[in-house]
């Protein structure tokens, strides 16, 4: 049976350095709306052009452009067996969409784990966070140092600092978190599939927390 796990958090939480290991031991595709949106910036496409003015904003991206796109990736073919979604749902309207879209596939949620962090931890995650060009992998100056600086471990192109990673940016994406992702939180509580996960924690603890949940899941 398909498996669909949803990795909930604020801003710099750790979802994606988390996502891209669970995703692998899972053997399901890690999809992250934030990398669909930056794949797209990169290559200009109208999408990408259209994300731009919201994602430098620190803001969300409508809900009428993200659910359609993250729709589209997950009628792909490698998502048959499931999906670790990171970054996606975001809204209620989005989560409600998700949860329309997998039950019309038969499908349903089998865990939301939710990786919890302080405002001001997340701050000094993001501000020492490098992101490789091609793939999007994520290190930290002092967390999860590159072996060469400057340069991705996994595939050898240059690390670059994300726009929205500047000081303003992010405190408005933890506003906007707050107000519009946050109450989740609770949505997913009520359907009894949040598992919340101490993200303060070393990235090696919060995986073995991780893989605890989405292992011994129905
Ligand atoms: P997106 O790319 O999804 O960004 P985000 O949710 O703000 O999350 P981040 O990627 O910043 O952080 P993360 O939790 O993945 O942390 P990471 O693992 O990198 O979205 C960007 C923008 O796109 C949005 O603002 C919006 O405009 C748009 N968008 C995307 N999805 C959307 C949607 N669904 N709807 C509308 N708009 C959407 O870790 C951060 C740093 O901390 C790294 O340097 C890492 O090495 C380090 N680190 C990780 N874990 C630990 C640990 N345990 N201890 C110490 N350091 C750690």
């Amino acid at each position: 049976m398909a498996r669909f796990y949803v990795l909930l958090g604020p801003p710099g939480a750790g979802k994606g350095t988390q996502a891209a290991i669970i995703a692998e031991k899972c053997a399901v595709p890690h999809i992250s709306s934030g990398n669909i949106f930056r794949e797209n910036l990169q290559n200009e496409t109208e999408l990408g052009k259209r994300a731009k003015i919201f994602m430098e904003k620190g803001e969300l991206v409508p809900d009428e452009i993200t659910i359609g796109m993250v729709e589209d990736r997950l009628s792909q073919t490698d998502c048959k067996n499931g999906a670790l979604l990171d970054g996606y749902p975001r809204t209620p309207t989005q989560a409600q969409a998700l949860n329309e879209f997998l039950n019309n596939h038969g499908n349903k949620i089998n865990a939301v784990p939710f990786i919890n962090v302080s405002s001001n931890d997340l701050i000094e995650r993001l501000s020492g966070r490098w992101t490789c060009k091609a793939e999007g992998h994520v290190y930290h100056l002092k967390y999860k140092p590159p072996k060469q600086a400057d340069i991705c471990d996994l595939d050898g192109s240059a690390l670059y600092q994300r726009e929205d990673d500047k000081l303003a940016t992010v405190e408005q994406r933890i506003k906007v978190y707050s107000e519009q992702t946050a109450p989740l939180i609770a949505f997913y509580k009520e359907k009894g599939l949040l598992y919340e996960v101490d993200g303060s924690l070393s990235i090696e603890q919060v995986t073995e927390k991780l893989l605890a949940i989405v292992e011994n899941v129905e």
